[in-house]
């Protein structure tokens, strides 16, 4: 199988008032091609730290991070952003959406401009993407609202149309369902492991044992190390959940969560 990351040994010490804050300590991990991988913690344990660092949004202090095999902190800015357009996608805490564009016009803007996104025919095959995942996350009809004119529910919603745009390879999420209430939550997250079995790789952060118990494995790290992983397998449908759920939250009750 194909190693979408490995990191190894992976520091990171923020420099605050000069003082150095070490976030996190020789991390290691494996994200293999098809793997839906939850990581959970308490606040301020590294968890977004680790996911801006294993994304190349953020530099690294020591320690490797290889994105199919190649290391992130060797590649040029243009390489860089070209894999984070191909080949990434992104739903975080902070949801950054272009004000004064349509719902719509966020969704497809950076598609149209990946190297897929060039031409007649594939903007047309863009569009129609664009379409069927705002019908299918239920945001077709807000879908040419300003941005500013739409729920914070409807904005996360749109946030993972855009991420998932131009068929990632990896989708990066960080909290995605935080700001949402439990049955949007569940048509997220049921969106999630649709196109984890469709074949995107998903690293998601989460504070919620019930979302985190629709990943194969889940991940847990305090002071800025991975202290265990629990491996629950490929999820397969709802009537799994309850089951997975108790048998996570028994871990992570011995995890001290
Ligand atoms: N840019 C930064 N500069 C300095 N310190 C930072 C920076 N970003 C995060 N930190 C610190 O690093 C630590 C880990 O932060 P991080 O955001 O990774 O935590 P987290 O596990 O995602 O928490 P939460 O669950 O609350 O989102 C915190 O102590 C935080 O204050
Ligand atoms: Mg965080």
């Amino acid at each position: 199988m194909n190693k979408v990351l490995e990191v190894k040994d992976l520091c990171k010490t923020y420099v605050v008032n000069k003082r150095q804050n070490h976030i996190l300590h020789n991390v290691n991990f494996i994200l293999e091609e098809g793997e839906y991988v939850a990581v959970m913690g308490p606040s301020g344990s590294g968890k977004s730290t680790l996911l801006y660092s294993v994304s190349g949004m953020d530099s690294v202090t020591a320690g490797k991070v290889l994105f199919y095999g190649k290391e992130i902190s060797s590649l040029s800015s243009n390489e860089l952003s070209d894999i984070r357009l191909n080949d990434m996608g992104f739903v975080f805490q902070q949801m950054h959406m272009l004000r004064n564009l349509s719902v719509y016009d966020n969704i497809i803007l950076s598609a149209y401009n990946s190297k897929q996104g060039r031409g007649k025919e594939q903007r047309e095959q863009i569009n129609a993407r664009a379409k069927q995942l705002m019908r299918e996350l239920g945001i077709i009809e807000v879908a040419e609202n300003d941005i500013t004119e739409v729920s914070g529910g409807q904005l996360q919603r749109a946030c993972i149309c855009r991420a998932m745009i131009n068929n990632p390879k990896v989708l990066f999420a960080d909290e995605p369902t935080g700001a949402l209430n439990s049955k949007v939550s569940i048509e997220v997250m049921e969106q999630f492991n649709r196109i984890n079995q469709e074949g995107t790789t998903i690293l998601l952060i989460t504070h919620d044992a019930k979302v985190a118990a629709r990943a194969d494995k889940v991940l847990y790290i305090m002071d800025g190390n991975i202290q265990g992983e629990f491996v629950l397998g490929k999820y397969e449908g709802p009537e799994q959940l309850k089951q997975r759920q108790n048998s996570l939250n028994n871990w992570l009750r011995d995890m001290g969560w």
